[in-house]
């Protein structure tokens, strides 16, 4: 029997028709409708709009665009609700409750086309993905633009970062901010607060699987809308695919303030189940790494006086590692292809040949007799085909050593044999599948630099732990243009941290980097621009289940702050943000997985704050001890970073603590209980 609506259009189409779907909470709605044979989608909050009717379509290479002339020709309706267990997470349990709306269209004139749209509204969010059946006239396709719009109702101010730098086809550029009618070509996540501070919303991605990454291109004043920008092949092709086909989920997440934008679980809910049957060997961990030595120039990659990666070296780091509890080293420039313009020489890199001063077998067998994980450092410059060609003997030397660790690198403006293709597109897509697959089946766990951005694929593939994609603190050491300013990691946790994890590298103690020249540094050169408090609480604000002890082990010598980062978790039960203005300050508390142990991390921008934080979400009747280090008299980012002020008291859950961060500052603290 014919549904009524499709009853109704196959008495007599009508050029008007909408249908709708609600969130389980009834809150978040979305219209659907197709005018004049275009379709549309609109997004409204209590009844409020925050997108306008904004188009859906696609353009294709010899054929043409789907777009015009569609008629609505079915509906369906479920509804979903089910909580699942991470293995591993900035919260245990997730919860996917969500009402959804399939759409299905047909062209009315040749070619007949057909698609379906899924809508899944979610209490956070919405998600929709176009999906096209197998069909005569659509096979094999080539994608030359998708015409997906968020046409924005107010005009919100954004947090953004560009994604049309000609030379750095990357993430690591510093946020900007705008009113959203002026932004041109940005990447995403983007986070917009609409001018009455009431709402938040952020517009991303989920489940690239086999497909480009977005981009959004932007209204350049004319309007408030934003259009989807895929990253292209070097032809220019955007995606090559064959039905039946879906695309990513294209996601919306909607909040009441910028303090429930974290943690940011709605990509994760619109991603496949674990593949992975046993989980048992995907563990989050601290670790050090031969790596801050280079950036900060007093070791190498190459080969030479300076090599970091000597076997008495890597010893040094896996006897540090194991007296001080942290789980993992990571070893960079031990293999050979460093020697030379190691971006150029991309096809010169061997994943398995160490240089002659590394011995690889002795290394690694002495980190697993210290119980600690030795992370194999690949660096790919962007040379997929020559990694590829390795993989699979790469992989299995790996994991006859007992590595299951693996940090991965593309410095790379544009990829592939040839050159050429963006360093997003689809080509780059399948590469880093093909990664995680293979990491998978032979037991490795990755950690991947100037990746793409995360779009959930943890949940399926929970051996894909953290990655960079954004601008770490490794710029404090080189960047020409000044490092991170006090500001970023308070915008970086409103805006790529939605993304998922990101292996930022905290925990610099030698701020103004004088172990690099042998001589204290001015101001304006490469120094970090945070107070040490600050860089023990970026532990607790930046999530990941990687979480590096970024500096050299002798800068941690006699640093009684250097017991924040032994004692702190990096998996965890619950999360809640307690206080949050994007762009200024952040206040975070995660309570340890297994444990009734908390952990609050509280940063700030360049002015100093206070906070009184209530310490509610401790178990009432319980005794606690709070240890909390904060920045000393007079601390100040600029003039007085280092003075950290380490205390102890008895707390419950009826304690207000007071905070007082510096300029540029920080408070980190531990709550055990005692009882
Ligand atoms: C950039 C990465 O972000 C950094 O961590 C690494 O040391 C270098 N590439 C070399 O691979
Ligand atoms: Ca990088």
């Amino acid at each position: 029997m014919l549904k009524p609506l499709a009853l109704l259009l196959a008495l007599g189409t009508p050029v008007y028709a909408q249908v709708r779907v609600v969130s389980p909470d009834g809150r978040n709605r979305v219209s659907v409708e197709v005018q004049q044979g275009r379709l549309y989608y609109s997004v409204q909050r209590d009844g409020r709009p925050l997108l306008l009717p904004s188009l859906l379509g696609f353009e294709f290479r010899g054929a043409p665009p789907l777009r015009d002339s569609l008629r609505l020709v079915d509906t369906t309706r479920t509804t979903f609700d089910e909580t699942w267990t991470q293995p591993w997470g900035e919260v245990r349990r997730v919860r996917d409750h969500h009402n959804e709306l399939k759409v299905t269209f047909a062209e009315t004139a040749a070619p007949s086309r057909q698609f379906t749209v899924a809508f899944r509204l979610f209490n956070d969010g919405v998600g929709f993905r176009y999906e096209f059946p197998d069909q005569p006239n659509l096979k094999d396709f080539a994608i030359t633009d998708e015409l997906t719009e968020f046409s924005i109702a107010d005009d919100a101010r954004a947090w953004w970062i560009p994604s049309n730098r000609p030379r750095l086809d990357r993430s690591e550029m510093l946020y900007s901010s705008s009113p959203v009618s002026v932004i041109d070509s940005i990447q995403t996540p983007l986070t917009m607060e609409t001018r009455d501070g009431k709402t938040f919303v952020v517009i991303h991605e989920a489940n690239l699987v086999d497909y480009a990454r977005m981009f959004l291109s932007g209204p350049r004043m004319q309007s408030r809308t934003l259009r989807a920008a895929l990253a292209p092949y070097a032809d220019g092709t955007k995606v090559y695919g064959r039905t039946p086909f879906v695309t990513p989920w294209r996601t919306i997440q909607i909040a009441d303030r910028a303090t429930d934008l974290s943690p940011s679980l709605l990509g994760l809910k619109l991603n496949p189940p674990s593949v992975i049957p046993n989980t048992s060997w995907i563990k989050p961990m601290k670790y050090v790494g031969i790596w801050w030595g280079m950036h900060i120039n007093t070791m190498t990659w190459s080969s030479g006086p300076k090599h970091g990666a000597t076997t008495a070296n890597a010893k040094r780091y896996i006897d540090f590692a194991a007296a001080n509890g942290l789980g993992g080293v990571l070893v960079e420039g031990w293999n050979v292809g460093w020697d030379g313009d190691w971006i150029q020489n991309r096809n010169a890199f061997s994943f398995t040949k160490p240089y002659p001063d590394y011995d690889l077998p002795e290394v690694a067998r002495y980190a697993q007799a210290k119980g600690v994980k030795l992370i194999v450092h690949n660096e790919t410059s962007g040379g997929l085909e020559n990694y590829e060609r390795q993989i699979d003997s790469a992989y299995t030397l790996y994991q006859s050593l007992g590595l299951d660790a693996i940090k991965s690198g593309y410095v790379a403006d544009l990829v592939g044999e040839g050159g050429g293709h963006s360093h997003y597109g689809q080509y780059m897509v399948r590469h880093h599948r093909l990664v995680i697959e293979k990491a998978a089946q032979h037991g490795i766990m990755l950690d991947v630099h100037e990746p793409i951005h995360d779009t959930g694929e943890r949940r399926t593939y929970p051996n894909m732990m953290s990655r960079e994609g954004a601008r770490g603190q490794e710029y404090n050491a080189w960047s020409s243009e000044g490092g991170n300013p006090p500001e970023h990691e308070t915008i970086l946790f409103f805006t790529r941290m939605l993304a998922g994890p990101m292996d930022f590298t905290p925990g610099i103690f030698d701020i103004l980097i004088e172990r690099g020249t042998g001589r204290p540094r001015r101001p304006e050169e490469s120094r970090v621009r945070t107070t040490l408090a600050k860089q023990l609480a970026l532990y607790v604000v930046l999530y990941s289940p990687l979480q590096m002890a970024a500096d050299l082990p002798e800068n941690y010598e006699h640093q009684p702050a250097f017991q924040f980062i032994r004692d702190v978790a990096v998996d965890w039960d619950t999360t809640r943000v307690l206080e949050g203005k994007i762009g200024d300050y952040v206040v975070v508390a995660r309570r340890e997985r297994n444990r009734p142990t908390w952990f609050i991390g509280a940063i700030t921008d360049e002015e100093a704050r206070s906070f009184d934080i209530p310490l509610s979400f401790l178990t009432p009747g319980r005794r606690y001890t709070a240890e909390i280090y904060a920045d000393g008299p007079k601390a100040n980012w600029l003039t007085n970073p280092l003075p950290v002020t380490i205390s102890r008291r008895p707390v419950t859950a009826a304690t207000r603590l007071h905070l007082a961060l510096a300029p540029g500052g920080g408070t980190a603290i531990r709550i055990r209980r005692v009882d």
